[in-house]
């Protein structure tokens, strides 16, 4: 098992993950089109991180974030708004309430403090739905947080309050406190932090 940096070849595959391990969330319900130009915008960002884990070559986890968490979803929405525009379009076109969602899940950032904004963040982590539970996650998190903790203090990251204990555990387990509870859309999210240990 290896963990390394994805390359902008490998846009491909991670998407494909994604899309196998959230089966059921807002952004995969967007396509395969639009995780693509996503997780472009991502990797080609220059404060982006993308760590990837490989069995025998194989993609079987990944965790993707970025070094300073201000500014860099309106740098990407900037930057990528049209090819991730053309990409959704069938799914927005389907069902036009997802592109305010769109927004506002992309742009909810704004309310947290410095502490928060001026840190890294993780933005997605996955492990691959068969090898989930096998410290895969924990992995692939650790290899994220050592490049993350080069330029950064903090680590924040989101995700559900509710039915979603084995993800909030996972956090847990993994040193990240829980740090505020807010609304986005409607939606109860617990934001944690994990501080880099000197
Ligand atoms: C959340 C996610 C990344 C966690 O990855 P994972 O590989 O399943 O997590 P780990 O195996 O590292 O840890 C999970 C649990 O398995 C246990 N575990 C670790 N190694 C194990 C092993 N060899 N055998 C059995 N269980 C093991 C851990 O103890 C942990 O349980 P605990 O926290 O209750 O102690 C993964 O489940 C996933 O991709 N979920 C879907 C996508 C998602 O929701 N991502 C988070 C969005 S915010």
């Amino acid at each position: 098992m290896v963990s390394r940096l994805l390359t902008t070849k490998e846009i491909r595959r991670a998407s494909q993950l994604h899309f196998e391990a959230f089966s059921g969330f807002f952004l995969t319900s967007l396509g395969k089109s639009f995780l693509r130009a996503f997780y472009k915008g991502i990797l080609e960002h220059p404060d982006g991180i993308a760590v990837g884990l490989f069995d025998n070559g194989h993609l079987v986890a990944f965790a993707v974030g970025t070094k300073c968490k201000n500014g860099f979803y309106s740098d990407i929405l900037r930057k990528k708004v049209i090819s991730m525009s053309v990409a959704a379009m069938p799914k927005l076109i389907s069902s036009p309430s997802k592109v305010l969602r769109l927004f506002n899940s992309l742009k909810s950032s704004k309310r947290f403090g410095k502490d928060i904004m001026d840190n890294a963040s993780l933005l997605s982590i996955c492990v691959c739905p068969r090898e989930r539970g096998k410290g895969l996650g924990a992995k692939v998190l650790k290899a994220f947080e050592e490049i993350a903790f080069r330029d950064s203090d903090a680590i924040s990251l989101t995700t559900d309050f509710m039915d979603n204990d084995y993800v909030n555990n996972f956090y847990q387990t993994n040193q990240y406190e829980l740090y505020d509870v807010f609304l986005q859309d409607q939606r109860k999210m617990n934001l944690y932090l994990k501080k880099r240990r000197n």
